[in-house]
């Protein structure tokens, strides 16, 4: 028999630049986030028109996503914990699949299949559920597992995750760290901005559940804390014409910064591992906004990546659920109120069974 699979799916980035052209097309392809009208030529074009400058930005952060580099050794450490914690499952594996770049579901899947595995866990690198992320992911995993042909595995699914006290403690204990770098006598009034990906109001005003699991997150954290620094939730990442969820993090800067106030504390709270929203767009372009509206004292909580109290978490989370024989959270199966995806249905159907 084979290892107890834990799989875990996220976006992922490009690892070198020449990935970013697929990256991008693969991602506006996703007919499961998007629909376009001409699709197929809508995705080629965007994506030619844009990886350009996408490009540029990962060229400033080194030359690629360190998303892969992050997950493999948070799973690495994950695997080797839940061997101890959870013997009774053991050996244990970690598996990645991405959903716009390699190693794909298709990959992990075949990987899945040379080792034999029959138990396997889905756990999603999204601690807050979202039908633009996780969703997304789930709906091409089962795709995928009917094209492997791995339908007789025993599959469960850790859907979200977002007010776990392992992940809570994790994040406070980066907010605690960076805030000890100001002066003890400006600590307690620096404002934390609490900043995840913004979605568009189509998607929100659809029922999709993120905004309301990033604000479950954000007021454990805080409350885990019991410090009186004040705090916003603010959203990043906006692209297009259309509206999205606001206040956008680059405004909040030049607010708070217009008002005089001098120290923010960012805090990446949807992600778990560094990559271009963090070190491209919190770091240098909102950094630099900062410095321009006279924020002296800018600063960014670490990203979760390898810390030990995050990989703890992660190694308590599956064996949490690998204890509770629960095949997915009951809210997984409450589609959004005007979804109008197939894919959400037909997913749903795969995994009840
Ligand atoms: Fe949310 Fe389909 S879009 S369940």
């Amino acid at each position: 028999m084979g290892p107890t699979a834990v799989l875990l799916t996220n976006m992922g980035g490009p690892k070198t630049l020449d990935d970013v052209h697929d990256f991008l097309h693969n991602l506006f392809s996703d007919r499961d986030i998007m629909k376009l009208p001409l699709q197929k030529y809508m995705a080629q074009y965007i994506a030619k028109t844009r990886t350009p400058s996408i490009q540029e930005q990962y060229a400033e952060i080194g030359g690629g996503s360190p998303i892969l580099e992050w997950t493999q050794k948070q799973g690495e450490a994950m695997e080797k914990l839940l061997d101890k914690i959870s013997p009774e499952t053991a050996p244990h594996k970690h598996y990645i699949a991405f959903r716009y770049v390699q190693p794909s579901t298709d990959v992990a899947l075949e990987q899945m299949k040379a080792d034999k595995v029959e138990r396997a866990v889905v756990f999603t690198q999204y601690p807050q559920y979202s039908c633009s992320t996780t969703g997304s992911s789930l709906n091409e995993l089962q795709r995928g597992i009917k094209r492997a042909g791995l339908e007789n595995l025993s599959w469960s699914i850790i859907d979200r995750w977002s007010g776990h006290p392992g992940f809570i403690d994790a994040v406070a204990g980066r907010i605690e760290a960076k805030l000890k770098e100001y002066p003890e006598a400006e600590r307690d009034q620096a404002i934390i901005l609490f900043s995840a990906h913004s979605l568009p109001m189509s998607v929100v005003n659809r029922g999709d559940p993120y905004p309301g699991e990033v604000a479950n997150t954000v007021h454990r954290v805080m409350e885990r804390l019991n410090i009186k620094n004040p705090f916003r939730l603010v959203w990043q990442s906006q692209v297009g014409p259309q509206p999205w969820l606001g206040p956008q993090t680059s405004d909040a800067i030049k607010g708070y910064g217009k008002a005089g106030k001098k120290n923010l504390l960012l805090v990446p709270i949807a992600f778990t591992t560094d990559h271009i929203e963090t070190l491209y767009e919190l770091d240098l372009e909102y950094g630099k906004e900062a410095e321009e509206c006279g924020v002296t004292g800018f600063k960014r909580a670490e990203s979760l990546n390898d810390d030990p109290t995050f990989v703890r978490a992660m190694a308590d989370i599956v064996k949490e659920h690998l204890d509770s024989n629960e095949k997915v959270s009951s809210l997984w199966y409450l589609r959004c109120p005007s979804c109008s995806f197939d894919s959400c249905g037909t997913t749903r159907d795969f995994f009840k069974q």
